[in-house]
């Protein structure tokens, strides 16, 4: 594993710029591994190093791979206009480390978010090639019946789309509710569809992107969690039909 000097590892993790980092190791804020670090250029070893900045815990990540329970009236992008941002949940290290949501969910959509500052990772998972299922809880406005659900599963035409686009599985859950999962990831897609078949989505949540389940996350609204390398593997492509 490469060595890399402690000020250029608190900057990579978003502790601030090199000569702050520098001057916050010479003013004695910094723990490395238990130790007082007094050596700007002391040479570490990154991954998993335990640091302490100010007291606080943190442990040395290549990566930022997080879940997020998003809440309503809460925007997915970088420069929110009407409401608040994701990012704005998160601490301000993470901005700094360029983290940003990996695809995006409709303001008023709750919910399983992704964010990461991997860009391998955002760009494969954006990728219709290695499209990840996702899977909705929907609350309409008029019932849920089996015509609808066939529809559904048939396919429906979308405006702007060239062909018909059917949802991967839906079952309903109640009178108004309904669980639709999809392999594409078109604009207000669930919205959309379920215009389509002459019912309108009143709620929507996003509770599972391929096998990680938000109810196994344990997140209530508004809260986020470092992801496993065991659930990022939950995220595989084909995950689902494992
Ligand atoms: N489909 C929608 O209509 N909105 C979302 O936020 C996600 C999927």
């Amino acid at each position: 594993m490469k060595k890399i000097k402690l000020s250029k590892l608190l900057q990579a993790q978003g502790f601030g710029a090199r000569r702050a980092c520098e001057v916050m190791i010479l003013d004695g804020r910094v723990r490395v591994s238990g130790e007082l670090a007094t050596d700007p250029g002391a040479l570490v070893l990154a991954e998993a190093l335990p640091v302490e900045v100010d007291g606080a815990p943190w442990t040395c990540r290549a990566h930022l791979y997080v879940a997020l329970n998003k809440p309503p009236n809460y925007e997915c992008s970088r420069k929110p206009s009407h409401h608040r941002g994701v990012l704005s949940l998160f601490p301000s290290m993470f901005s700094l480390r360029n983290i940003q949501p990996v695809g995006r969910l409709d303001h008023d959509t709750t919910g399983m978010l992704l964010l990461s500052d991997d860009g391998q990772f955002i760009h494969r998972q954006a990728s219709p090639k290695h499209y990840v299922p996702k899977t909705y809880e929907a609350t309409t406005l008029d019932p849920v019946t089996p015509d609808l659900i066939a529809s559904l599963l048939a396919g429906v035409l979308l405006h702007d789309e060239p062909k018909p686009i059917a949802a991967a599985a839906c079952r309903q859950l109640g009178p108004r509710r309904l669980e639709i999962v999809l392999e594409q990831g078109k604009y207000h897609q669930v919205k959309r569809m379920l215009a389509a078949v002459d019912n309108r989505c009143e709620a929507l949540t996003r509770t599972a992107i391929g096998k990680l389940w938000l109810k196994d996350l344990g997140l209530a609204e508004g809260e986020w969690r470092f992801l496993t390398d065991a659930q990022l593997r939950f995220l595989a492509p084909d995950a689902r039909k494992e």
